[in-house]
């Protein structure tokens, strides 16, 4: 029981020794963890708790952590609760009479790593214990861990944690992400070896923005010595989502009466669309059409005018496209601006053949009158793209040119990324008819 007596008087006598250890770890055993770690200069927290079977320590006791050996020739004792200076500050947390030698030592630098035994004095008794803690004392901070369910679905809640090892009670690690998409609850855990890390939850509703985002949580740990020092995981997010903003657009931006043309169902999806269907309404007639790709290639004839979309599947699910209209008018066509001015001209001529009428000189007035529906007069075979009646106005206003091609002035889609959204927000625009 009283190994350090033994050790003292008879330090010679190897069996006496080890009988002296036989009996202490009966009687006698401490529970820690083999290894702990922190950093230069830093403390270390030691969960800590023994059991003494046969006697119940009395208070006042005294707690000593000894460095390097069991025994005092060899060893150094760097802390004793009982001594107002000590090599380490320190601190016996726990309560020594319920068994509790939970303690924290500071300031803990390179020089300190070693082996650490616990003895414990209270009366008469004293006694080190044989169970060790081998104490590492690393350069640099633990990192934080960061985990998180991937893939994410869009629009279930998921939860992504983040932990760093907390070495240092008093000043434990603090947590971050960024970006911060929600608020996050950051708590203090034990865990069941009785070390402690900082733990923060990130709760978030995944939306189709969030896919390819990186996220990090940044972990800062203020030092004894050197100041604060942080660290971060970074991981990207995987959100899935079904087809989102499907358009159909055309590869090209002129279009001529049977020449080549291909139509692209694109939009945004994780994973990608594997399934395409393309339908066409004409005349109120919808049929679905013959093809299951993306990319579908015509030759522009009568037959062909209609309304496109298409639909788009993957794992996630489906949705339709906006709508794009293949026209051929098959008469003459005026543009509604021509109509317009034609119009107003028609208008005014008749107010003024009327004023005139009533000062008998009506019949030049009327020759001026049919002007307009000459200017009116435009080409057959012309065709028109038409996403919206928006775009049918804007084309209508467009400058003129003798042409019987369609000007569609769309850009190809080259992916179908949420990033080119902004891409996707403009193909309506800037289609431009001709007469
Ligand atoms: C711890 O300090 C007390 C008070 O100074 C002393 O009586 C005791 O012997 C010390 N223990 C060791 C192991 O040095
Ligand atoms: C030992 O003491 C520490 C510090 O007060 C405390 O956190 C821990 O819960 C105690 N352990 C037990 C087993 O009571
Ligand atoms: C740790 O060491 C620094 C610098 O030597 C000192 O200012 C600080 O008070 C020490 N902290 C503790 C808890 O001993
Ligand atoms: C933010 O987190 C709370 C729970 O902490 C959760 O109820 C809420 O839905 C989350 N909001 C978003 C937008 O993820
Ligand atoms: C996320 O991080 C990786 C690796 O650092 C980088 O290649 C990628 O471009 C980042 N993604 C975004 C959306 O910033
Ligand atoms: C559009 O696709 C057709 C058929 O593949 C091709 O003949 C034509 O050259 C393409 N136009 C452009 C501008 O890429
Ligand atoms: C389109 O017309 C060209 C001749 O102009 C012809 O060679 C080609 O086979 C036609 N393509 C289709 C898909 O009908
Ligand atoms: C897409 O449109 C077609 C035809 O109108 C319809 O049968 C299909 O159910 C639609 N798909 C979705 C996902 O709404
Ligand atoms: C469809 O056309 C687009 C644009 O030209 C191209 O990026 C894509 O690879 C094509 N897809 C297929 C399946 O051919
Ligand atoms: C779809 O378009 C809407 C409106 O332009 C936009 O808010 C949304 O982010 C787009 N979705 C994707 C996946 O690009």
């Amino acid at each position: 029981m009283k190994h350090e007596m033994y050790q003292v008087n008879t330090g010679s006598v190897s069996l006496l020794h080890l009988l002296a250890t036989a009996v202490s770890c009966s009687d006698y055993s401490v529970n820690m963890p083999p290894t702990l770690e922190t950093t230069h200069g830093s403390c270390i927290f030691i969960p800590c708790s023994f059991t003494a079977k046969d006697s119940s320590v009395r208070s006042p006791a005294t707690g000593v952590w000894r460095k390097g050996s069991q025994w005092f020739k060899d060893g150094v004792d760097v802390f004793n609760s009982s001594k107002r200076q000590n090599k380490l500050h320190g601190k016996i947390l726990g309560d020594l009479t319920q068994g509790n030698c939970t303690s924290v030592l500071y300031n803990v630098t390179r020089d300190y790593e070693d082996k650490y035994f616990f003895r414990l004095e209270w009366g008469d008794e004293k006694v080190t214990f044989p169970e060790n803690v081998l104490i590492k004392v690393n350069d640099a901070p633990p990192k934080p861990h960061l985990s998180s369910p991937q893939p994410l679905q869009e629009g279930t809640p998921a939860r992504m944690t983040c932990a760093v090892a907390s070495h240092c009670p008093q000043d434990p690690p603090t947590l971050a992400w960024s970006p911060n998409l929600n608020h996050s609850m950051e708590t203090l855990q034990t865990k069941e070896d009785g070390t402690q890390e900082v733990i923060s939850v990130l709760s978030l509703i995944p939306s189709h923005w969030e896919d390819g985002l990186n996220v990090s949580c940044v972990a800062t740990h203020r030092l004894q010595r050197q100041g604060s020092i942080s660290f971060q995981e970074t991981v990207p997010l995987t959100v899935l989502y079904g087809p989102k903003n499907l358009s159909v657009s055309l590869n090209t931006s002129r279009v001529g009466m049977g020449s080549p043309v291909t139509l692209i169902c694109f939009g945004a999806s994780n994973p990608p669309i594997n399934n395409y269907r393309w339908f066409r309404d004409t005349s109120g007639y919808q049929e679905e059409m013959d093809w299951k790709y993306q990319n579908v290639t015509f030759n522009v004839t009568s037959s062909t005018t209609g309304t496109y979309h298409c639909e788009g599947r993957n794992t996630v699910g489906a949705s339709n496209s906006s709508r794009l209209q293949l026209e051929m008018p098959a008469s003459s066509h005026v543009k509604p601006g021509w109509w317009l001015l034609g119009g107003c001209i028609l208008f005014f001529t008749i107010v003024a053949a009327f004023l005139c009428h009533r000062h008998k000189k009506a019949e030049t007035q009327q020759q001026r009158g049919r002007r307009p529906e000459h200017t009116g007069r435009v080409a057959d075979h012309s065709i028109y793209i038409n996403v919206t009646e928006d775009t049918l106005c804007r084309a209508a206003s467009a400058p003129d040119e003798p042409c019987d091609n369609v000007y569609c002035n769309q850009l190809p889609p080259n992916s179908i990324r949420p990033k080119q959204r902004d891409f996707l927000s403009q193909t309506d625009d800037a289609i431009y008819a001709n007469h």
